[in-house]
């Protein structure tokens, strides 16, 4: 999960491609550089840090360039493992993972050769510099074909100034032209202009941006055309609008993008073949990463519940190792944001190759999982600038509970309705503000837990993710009939839990839990749509959310345990929309 970026054309390079370059810091910010040629010389600038640690660079000439966004995997944050990296005459920046690197650099230096850092990356530069013959379009492909892995390649050599090679395995790659040139990079907000034509590279195909020309190859070299991508207008630039973080913002955002990822499923829509696979479905997987997991288990409580069709729920990573069974009459739904989590990608394909049927739930409409399903349905969050998911959780959950109504009505049954759920949220959000007084007893806490029951427990995984990931304060979501069983010796004076509970048969069941780690000195916080239980004297303190079907509740409870992690990161002198370790899209293993 890096970025990179390149540029041919009648502009300096160099601020276009750190513009481009703040376009993909959300893939990663470890480390940044670019490399400019001025038609006589290749000149590479890197550092450590954010993209505006290569600012002072903006000035340099050139109108030919690449530039990377690193997020580390071999190799720490250092400049000599930020990109590019250069060998004898080629330069380049990567984007994946190689598996092979560690036998192939063996081989280098074996000859001789030197390396100045600990990266796979670097191995493909030498790769390509020894079977250089002056053509480098030909030296990419061939010292591409013994890597192992996944990569976006944008390479340049010396003999070729004007010239950029792109080479696409498994890592997202695309590429265009705007109105003052040509463009490359690993999504389209990068890449996009005003008026430009985006082409998105399938595995194992090339670009080469020469002068005025955009060209394509397949893996033999043979010259290919391509259909051009449509593409959410540009000005869909993230913009703050005066909040301090977009994590707060997207929050904000929640209910707007309830109402747009509603999907009308049915014999008579745009999703009439879906719909029949619907009716033919005897069995679902779930196949996700991270939050998107989370909201495939949300998923699986509605369809159980209204529809009585068995689920299952996988952890991508798990699924693509674990020799799934996929019986006849399996639907496969892949879950991702980004549409470029590596996992949930590899998944899909070893569900495609056992013949089960696939069903995307995604956020980007060009993304290498949109080619793999077999019918796609978008989540209208838009752009999701923050690390952390927030709107793009809720905007699954609603898509996925229009499948679940679709699935209902396949069988004759009638699912609640999921109309009223945007009002509810827009309630929610308002309500959930009053979170941000929690917040000392978390913002110094040594562990948090969040406990609830079916889809409450979800919910609270949710939430801990959250507060894991930007306040970095260990924590867990768990069955709050499970504590007891383990977990409860870890409670103690003053450990804060946050209880959800919004399903009425259950909530004594839950409130004992409430009593059972109160009595072991935890701070209790309720998130609930029951304002009676809030009484509670163990309750410190509670966000009272609308009561909605139970089945739908976590698209309404998860949002003040988002609100808790927002405030609680900020407390902690963080910064919620690029924590540490992190990166929006995880591209590689
Ligand atoms: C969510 O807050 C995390 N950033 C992360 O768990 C994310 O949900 C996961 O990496 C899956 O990403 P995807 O939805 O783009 O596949």
């Amino acid at each position: 999960m890096c970025g990179i970026v390149g540029y041919v054309g009648k502009r300096r390079a160099a601020p276009v491609l750190i513009d481009g370059l703040y376009e993909l810091e959300y893939r990663g910010y470890d480390s940044v550089g670019i490399a400019l040629s001025d038609g006589k010389r290749l000149k590479i600038i890197k550092k450590t840090g954010r993209v505006q640690e290569i600012e002072p660079a903006r000035e340099e000439r050139g109108n030919v360039g690449i530039g990377h966004t690193r997020w580390a995997t071999h190799g720490g944050v250092t400049e000599r493992n930020a990109h590019p990296h250069a060998f004898k005459n080629i330069v380049l920046v990567h984007n994946g993972i190689i598996e092979n690197a560690a036998f192939l650099k063996e081989e280098c230096l074996e000859r001789g050769e030197t390396f100045s850092s600990e990266t796979d990356s670097e191995v493909i530069a030498h790769l390509i510099a020894n079977v250089y013959r002056g053509d480098l379009l030909k030296a990419v492909a061939e010292g591409t074909k013994r890597l192992v892995g996944s990569y976006a390649l944008a390479v340049m050599c010396i003999e070729e100034p004007d010239t950029v090679v792109c080479a696409r395995m498994r890592s997202p790659l695309i590429a265009g032209k705007g109105k003052d040139g040509l463009v490359v990079a690993s999504d389209v907000p990068a890449a996009a202009e005003e008026g430009a034509t985006l082409f998105a590279l399938s595995d194992g195909e090339f670009a080469k941006l020469k002068g005025e020309d955009l060209f394509f190859y397949d893996a033999s070299l043979h010259e290919i055309s391509k259909e051009p991508i449509e593409f959410d207008p540009v000005d869909d630039v993230p913009d703050l609008k005066g909040y301090r973080h977009y994590m707060r913002k997207e929050i904000d955002e929640i209910p707007k993008v309830l109402s747009l990822s509603q999907a009308k499923i049915s014999r008579n829509s745009c999703f009439s073949d879906f719909y029949e696979v619907l009716c033919q479905t005897k069995y679902i997987q779930i196949v996700a990463c991270g939050t998107a997991y989370h909201s495939g288990l949300c998923a699986k409580e509605a369809i159980e519940r209204i529809c009585r069709v068995p689920a299952d729920v996988y952890v991508a990573s798990e699924y693509r190792y674990g020799d799934p069974l996929i019986p006849d009459g399996t639907l496969v739904i892949a879950i991702s944001q980004s549409g470029e989590t590596a996992d949930t990608l590899a998944a899909v394909r070893l569900a495609k190759e056992r013949g089960a049927y696939i069903a995307a739930v995604t956020n980007v409409t060009y993304s290498s999982l949109t080619r793999l399903a077999d019918t796609v349905l978008y989540t209208k969050a838009g752009r999701e600038i923050a690390v952390a998911a927030t709107k793009s959780f809720n905007a699954q959950l609603m898509t996925l509970y229009s499948i679940v109504s679709a699935l209902a009505a396949t069988l004759g049954k009638e699912a609640p309705s999921v109309g009223g759920l945007s009002a509810m949220a827009e309630s929610a959000v308002i309500t959930a503000e009053s979170v941000r007084s929690w917040t000392p007893h978390f913002a110094g806490a040594k562990s948090a837990y969040f406990i609830g029951r079916g889809a409450d427990r979800y919910a609270a995984m949710e939430g801990s993710l959250k507060l894991k990931e930007i306040s970095y304060l260990p924590s867990e979501g768990y069955a709050a009939g499970e504590l007891k069983h383990g977990t409860l010796a870890l409670i103690e004076k003053g450990t804060p839990v946050v209880a959800v509970i919004t399903r009425r048969e259950i909530a004594d069941k839950t409130m004992s839990a409430i009593h059972e780690v109160y009595a072991r000195g935890a701070t209790v916080f309720l998130v609930t749509c029951f304002p009676e239980l809030c009484k509670t004297p163990e309750v410190t303190a509670s966000a009272v959310i609308p009561e909605c079907p139970p089945e739908y509740s976590p698209i309404l409870s998860v949002i003040p345990l988002q609100m808790l992690a927002y405030y609680t990161s900020v407390a902690r002198g963080n910064n919620p929309d690029k924590p540490r370790n992190l990166a929006k899209s995880v591209t590689v293993e």
